[in-house]
């Protein structure tokens, strides 16, 4: 028997095992993880191992470099991952792997270590989107989760509004025409000369803002769950450009306030739009561990009466967990599973 035809008959045995154990792989940017994660809910360990300190060098990730070091670093964080859950490979019943959205070299590094590990395990390798990972950190966080419900996601990658009408069902509602909010707070954070990964950076500095900053910048696409974000980014840019170029004195900090409420409202605004239809709402995505967007939102649902599901903040950026986690729900439906034609993906449908 071939390893797919064994590995098909694998899957669909796994939907009617009691424990399922799925060790995830994630390299689509600067964070090789790998993680043991059970049932879809119980991380047994989730090792991310960051480049951040490398590409701080650079003002941002460079795919390149990113790549040598997912090489670098994998198997360490394999066997790290393995020691920590006090687990061998011989207990794993599956392979997840991001196969997208991402950086095509950071991703391939880890789809052909999962094509590997899978094919020598004999057992199934199971394709993940990124982005439905993101929304499968909640189901971490919070064991009482279960769809539907309709998800913010705000990432480097994406901005949306999602629903997400089962596990593995999903339909967008709304998505940014124009540049992500994550892309956003970083081309700020630089123009700041705050350092990589911006979105923190401006977080941090925005608390100690005194004054609002009126930037020449109108709300767009209002009346839609759309988003767009580049005209918000580009008068911000603008405005420190301007003050520079004049030689007058201006407060990053109000800056960076400033913009951040900007961002948040927008966020915010649009969201409490979608939600007027659900009463769930989940947030996905590294923008999700700003602490002024939780804030706002925490506030806007008790108004309106929504529940709303934060995600832990180490579950927010990159980890291999929620990659486990969304795997053992596409196993459960049925889909996912690959053979060893798996190839990365840099971009991918929501
Ligand atoms: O989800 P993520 O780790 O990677 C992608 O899938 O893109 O998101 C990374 C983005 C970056 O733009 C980073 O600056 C932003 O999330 N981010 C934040 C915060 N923490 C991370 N943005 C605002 N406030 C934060 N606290
Ligand atoms: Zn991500």
């Amino acid at each position: 028997m071939s390893y797919f035809e064994d590995a098909q008959k694998k899957y669909e045995k796994l939907k009617h095992k009691e424990n399922v154990l799925i060790l995830s792989v994630e390299s689509s940017c600067d964070e090789t993880s790998i993680a043991l994660v059970e049932n879809g809910r119980k991380v047994l360990s989730n090792i991310v191992s960051s480049q951040i300190d490398i590409h701080k060098l650079y003002g941002g990730v460079v795919p390149e470099i990113a790549s040598r070091n997912h090489i670098k670093n994998i198997t360490g964080v394999l066997d790290e991952a393995l020691l920590k859950a006090n687990k061998t490979l011989s207990d794993i019943d599956a392979v997840a792997v991001t196969y997208g959205a991402g950086l095509i070299g950071a991703l391939l590094v880890g789809v052909n270590f999962a094509k590997t590990l899978a094919f020598a395990l004999k057992v199934p390798l199971i394709a993940v989107s990124h982005v439905h990972g993101h929304i499968g950190a909640n189901y971490i966080s919070h064991v009482d989760l279960t769809p539907p419900f309709l998800c913010l996601m705000v990432s480097g990658g994406h901005t949306a509004i999602v629903e997400v009408k089962d596990y593995c069902d999903f339909n967008l509602l709304g998505t940014t025409v124009d540049d992500s909010v994550g892309e956003c707070f970083d081309k700020v954070a630089r123009v700041l000369g705050l350092s990589y990964p911006g979105g923190p950076n401006i977080d941090r500095l925005a608390k100690e803002g005194k004054n609002i900053v009126k930037f020449n910048y109108k709300t767009p696409l209002k009346d839609t769950l759309n988003f767009s974000f580049s005209g918000l980014k580009t008068a911000v840019v603008n405005y420190v450009h301007n003050c520079e170029q004049k030689n007058t004195d201006f407060s990053k900090a109000d800056v960076a306030c400033s913009f951040q409420e900007l961002a948040t409202d927008e966020l915010v605004s649009k969201t409490m739009l979608a939600c007027r239809d659900y009463p769930k709402l989940v947030v996905a995505g590294g923008v999700g561990a700003n602490s002024r967007l939780r804030e706002k939102l925490e506030t806007a649902c008790k108004k309106n009466g929504v529940k709303l599901y934060l995600p832990d903040l180490k579950y927010c950026t990159d980890n291999a967990a929620m990659i486990g986690a969304i795997a053992y729900y596409y196993m459960k439906a049925g889909i996912g599973l690959s053979d060893l034609s798996l190839t990365a993906s840099a971009t991918v449908r929501i």
